[in-house]
Order: C-alpha cells, then structure tokens, then sequence
C-alpha cells in the first residue's frame, strides 16, 4: 500500500493535543508546525485519522513541496507529478490558492496555473484533449509560504467539527473540535462528575461523552476520500466496523443545564442524534441555583463574553453568581473558555493556568482552576 505524507490540521494551539491523538492511534509524526501536524501513513491512516481525530480539521496528503518564485516554475513542478496516479479520468478538480510571504500573491493566477498543469498532465497520460470533471470531487489546494509551494489533496470534506449530530447550530456554539480540546485539557475522567451549567446546546458535554464511550467522533459522517478509487471502500468500512466495536459500555451521567429552555431542547436533540443522550441529564436552571453532593467535580463552560458595555454588567452579575456557587464546592476543578481578558479579575480568581486559543476568530484564553485532584474514587 502506498504511503504518504499527510497533515492534520488544526486551529492555532491545539498542535499538541492533534499529536498526542495521532501518537495514540500509532501513526507516527514527523513534524508541527503552525495549525499543522504531519505524519506519515498508507490509506488505513487516512480512513483512521478521518474517523478519529477529534481537535483536528481535515486530513490532507502533501502531494509535493517546491520552489516557486515565478509562474513557470509552480507550472512546470505541477506538471511533472503524477496526477494520473491520483485523479480518474471523469476527476473534478477543485483548485483553490493561498499565498503568505510569497512573489506570486495573486491566488487567482496561482489557481489557474495549477489546473492548467494538472490538465495538461492528465492529457499526456489518459491521450484525451477534454475532461468532463463530472466525477468524483478532488479539493486541490495551492499554499505559497515564503516562496515554496505545498500542493495538498484535502481528504475529509467538509470539516471534522462537522460531525454529524447537529441538527441546528443554535445561537453561539463551540466548535465540536475545540470543545473535545476544552475536555482534553482538563484532563476530566470518569468517574468524576462533569458538569457545564453554561451549556447552551450542549456541545462540551457531547464531546466529553463521545470520549468517555470512545466513540469515534467521525463515525456517523462521510469523508471526500471514500469516493476516490484508490482509497477502497473497504478500508473505511473495517475502520468504521474496528471502531463501533471499540465503543465502551459506560455508566455515567454528566449534567448540563443552562437559563434558556429553547437552547437545551437543541442539546438533548444533540445529545439523541450523537447516541450519547443516556449519559447527559440536562435541566433548565440559573447558574446561581446550581448546586451539587458531589466531590471533586469537574466544571467546564464557555460562558457568554460580552462586549458592549450592557454585557459588561450582566457579565459581572454572572461572575459575582460563579464566585458564590463555587464558594460551595471547594473541591471541584474549573475550566473557562471566554473572550473576556477581564475575567479573573472580575471573578476576583486567579486561575492556576491560562491557555491561549482561539474560538473561531475570537482570541480566548482558557482560564484553568484546578482543584485538589482525587486521592482515590470520589465518594458522594
Ligand atoms: C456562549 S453560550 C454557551 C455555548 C455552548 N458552549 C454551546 O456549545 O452551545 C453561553 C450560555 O450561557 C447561558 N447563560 C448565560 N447566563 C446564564 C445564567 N445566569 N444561568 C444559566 N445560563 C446562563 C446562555 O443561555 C448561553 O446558552
């Protein structure tokens, strides 16, 4: 089987936690980089990386990397790979460009150049003058850093947040690849008890389930490689069968609650089409009721940020509720991610650890409060 270069890619600082998914699924990595982790692997990889990673985008293979500081150059290094190894004859080639630090910055031309090559490199190959491209979809991109150029053939599709289970975004969701981060970095584990009492439509806690279950995140979607010829269907239907069969028997029950009963009527609908809806109990309740017999629990929540000068009110309102509750569970960890730089000052708590990511293209800091860990099982 053949092998490649492939590369996870990721939202800026979550490099680390995609390499410690690629270390525990074996396929070895070769190099991060910025939003980028590479690893070497054959087809079997691909369908694996696609099925389970959960903090990464997509899963790409670098079809080359060259030099190119003019237009004859990407056009002639283009042309010499072996497209017709990778695209049939009925391929639809989408071509898209991006150029940092780089002589050739007009995307539209670096774009056309490419397809052109390609085209005209399939023509030598399958001796045919015209292309239907009404077949299967290949996603070709051309990335210019610093003069070099890396040709990459994306074979996820539409991205890995996506995993399937959201019926309906509701009205500020994380994405389901950075809220498996937040429960990654938390470093939760069954049997302490999670809780998101922020939960709006629930996708921490959907996150942290599938986790718990071990159930592959990429399960109930499909990826663009399974169309292509060379990455049999039958790779991805044992990697599919490989992980229903890994699945995990567990019993237990995060909560999640939030203010707005429409919002959490989203995350039970969630929670039903992502099959973890027995694990989560859900329940429309103010932040300030919330309360808890449980010892060392775990709090993780991605609270509203506010950013007119009314939010920054009820935003103190909010963390003035927080100091309250947590004041009363002194043994549970805390885990915020917000956009609002004011927050540990505001909450009058300085976080133990901060974490800077990104929610979409909010800049965030994921403020950490740990709390004493459990020196064995926790007990009620
Ligand atoms: C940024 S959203 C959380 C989004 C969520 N992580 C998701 O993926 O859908 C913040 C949530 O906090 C809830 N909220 C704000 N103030 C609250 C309060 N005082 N008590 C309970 N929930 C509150 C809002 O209704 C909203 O759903």
């Amino acid at each position: 089987m053949s092998e490649y270069t492939l590369i996870a890619t990721c939202a800026f600082g979550l490099e680390a936690l995609v390499r410690q998914e690629l270390d525990d699924l074996g396929l070895p990595v070769s190099e991060v980089r910025d939003g980028r982790v590479l690893f070497e692997g054959d087809a079997e990889a691909i369908a694996q990386a696609n099925l389970w990673l959960r903090t990464a985008d997509r899963v790409l293979i670098e079809l080359a990397r060259f030099p190119a500081e003019t237009f004859d150059q990407l056009f002639d290094a283009t042309r010499t790979l072996p497209w017709a190894e990778w695209l049939p004859r009925d391929a639809f080639m989408h071509v898209t460009a991006r150029s940092h630090k780089s002589k050739l910055f007009s995307l539209r031309d670096c774009q056309k150049i490419v397809k052109k090559a390609m085209i005209e490199a399939l023509r030598a190959r399958y001796n045919q003058e015209r292309f239907s491209e009404d077949g299967p979809r290949f996603p070709v991109e051309v990335a210019l850093l610093n003069d070099q150029a890396t040709l990459t053939l994306d074979t996820t599709g539409p991205s890995l947040h996506k995993r399937g289970y959201r019926s309906d975004a509701g009205s500020a969701p994380l994405k389901e690849t950075l809220a498996a981060a937040l429960v990654k970095l938390s470093r939760w584990e069954p049997p302490r008890l999670l809780a998101d009492p922020l939960c709006g439509s629930g996708t921490i806690l959907i996150e942290a389930a599938l986790i718990a279950r071990n159930q592959a995140p990429g399960l109930q979607r499909d990826f663009q490689g399974q169309a292509w010829p060379w990455l049999p269907a039958a790779i991805w239907q044992r990697a599919r069968e490989q992980a229903r069969k890994q699945i995990q028997p567990i019993d237990i029950r995060l909560l999640g609650s939030d203010s707005d009963g429409r919002v959490l009527k989203k995350a039970r609908d969630n929670a039903e089409a992502a099959g973890v809806a027995d694990l989560i109990a859900f329940q429309t309740l103010p932040v300030s009721q919330f309360r808890s017999r449980k010892r060392y629990g775990v709090w993780i929540s991605n609270p509203p940020y506010g950013e007119r000068l009314s939010d920054r009110q009820s935003l103190q309102t909010l963390y003035a509720e927080l100091r309250a509750v947590w004041a009363e569970l002194p043994d549970w960890s805390y885990f915020m991610l917000s956009g609002d730089p004011q927050l540990e000052q505001d909450l009058g708590k300085r976080a133990s650890k901060r974490r800077k990511l990104f929610n979409g293209q909010i800049p965030c800091q994921y403020y950490q409060y740990f709390g004493p860990w459990p020196e064995r099982a926790p007990r009620e």
